[in-house]
């Protein structure tokens, strides 16, 4: 297959939230600035939530004043409830994101709630965002595992997918938090939520714990998925999700999809060269050993 692919850039937020030393706002924004000069679309530098659960992105507003904004590029922010909605609308976020969890145990350690409660909690910022005309993206975390609950139904990752959708998010990114997925399991998944969403309002966003993020591309690929989360030097994991290891890498799912026949539209001298800033922040190198 041919086409246009999307990476979505997830490394300034995914890629860094975890990182136990504090990073200075200012390696942030250069990492940031260099990749905005990579040619992505679409980048999530901030996340507007309680700075004592994750103090790493605690300078978020500041992140968003300070780098260079490049044209038609679109700089993210997490925002978990109408307080992080507001602080990512002051610092100028182009859109935020609203995150849910299709199992009960890593909703409640990631945002102290039930799903039925965050769903609650997202419809006014859903509301509020709307009335600022700012895009919502949907996440629905632990769709094939939870590292609380154990394996997780294709149908439960259906049924929060479809409450996103109802609150009016323009896409669902389906995270496999902890890496733990296979191409088989993705696939089922992927079965159920196509069928309350289509392909085309769907992104994939793969941890690479097990070493399986680039299958599990390939598996949802397959399944028309055109868009795929990904974090330069293979940085991240999530501070409530134990065991959890970086996203797939930037760098190594361009190669990937490129020896597949599919462009991504990325300058790739550009993004090496983030991808090496964005290593430089772990000591020790990053990617696959995880927090
Ligand atoms: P809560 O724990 O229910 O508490 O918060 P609260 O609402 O009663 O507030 C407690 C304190 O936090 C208060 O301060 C609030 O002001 C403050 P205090 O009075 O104690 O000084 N607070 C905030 N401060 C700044 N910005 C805010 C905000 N909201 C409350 N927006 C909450 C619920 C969700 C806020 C909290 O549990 C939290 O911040 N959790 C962190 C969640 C998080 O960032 N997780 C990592 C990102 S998700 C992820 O990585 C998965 C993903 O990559 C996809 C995948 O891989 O699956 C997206
Ligand atoms: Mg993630």
């Amino acid at each position: 297959m041919t086409g246009e692919v999307e990476i979505f850039e997830v490394g300034p937020r995914d890629g860094l939230q975890n990182e136990a030393r504090p990073i200075a706002v200012a390696d942030k924004v250069a990492l940031v600035d260099a990749l905005s000069a990579a040619g992505f679309r679409r980048i999530e530098v901030a996340s507007f939530v309680s700075p004592k659960r994750v103090p790493q992105m605690a300078a978020s507003g500041e992140v968003l004043a300070r780098i260079a904004r490049a044209p038609g590029v679109s700089y993210a922010a997490l925002t978990p409830n109408l307080q992080g909605f507001e602080a990512a609308r002051v610092a100028r976020a182009d859109e935020v994101a609203i995150f849910a969890s299709a199992s009960e145990g890593f909703s409640r350690a990631n945002i102290n709630a039930t799903i039925a409660e965050s769903l609650a909690r997202f419809g006014p910022v859903a509301a509020a965002a709307r009335a600022a005309g700012i895009p919502v993206r949907g996440y629905v975390s632990c769709v094939v595992a939870c590292p609380y609950d154990g394996a997780v139904a294709p149908a439960a990752v259906a049924r929060v997918a479809s409450a996103l959708d109802a609150l009016g998010v323009y896409e669902v990114s389906l995270g496999d938090t902890i890496g733990r997925g296979t191409p088989e399991a993705v696939d089922a998944m992927l079965a159920a939520v196509l069928d309350v969403l289509p392909a085309d309002r769907l992104a994939g966003h793969f941890h690479d714990t097990d070493g399986r993020a680039l299958a599990n591309v390939e598996a949802a690929l397959a399944r028309g998925l055109r868009v795929f989360d990904a974090a330069a030097g293979g940085l991240g994991g999530c501070p409530f999700a134990p065991g959890a290891a970086g996203n797939v890498a930037t760098e190594a799912l361009a190669d990937r999809l490129e020896a597949l026949g599919w462009r991504t539209g990325l300058d790739r001298e550009a993004l090496a060269r983030a991808a090496g800033m964005a290593r430089a922040l772990r000591p020790g190198g990053g990617g696959r050993e995880g927090p």
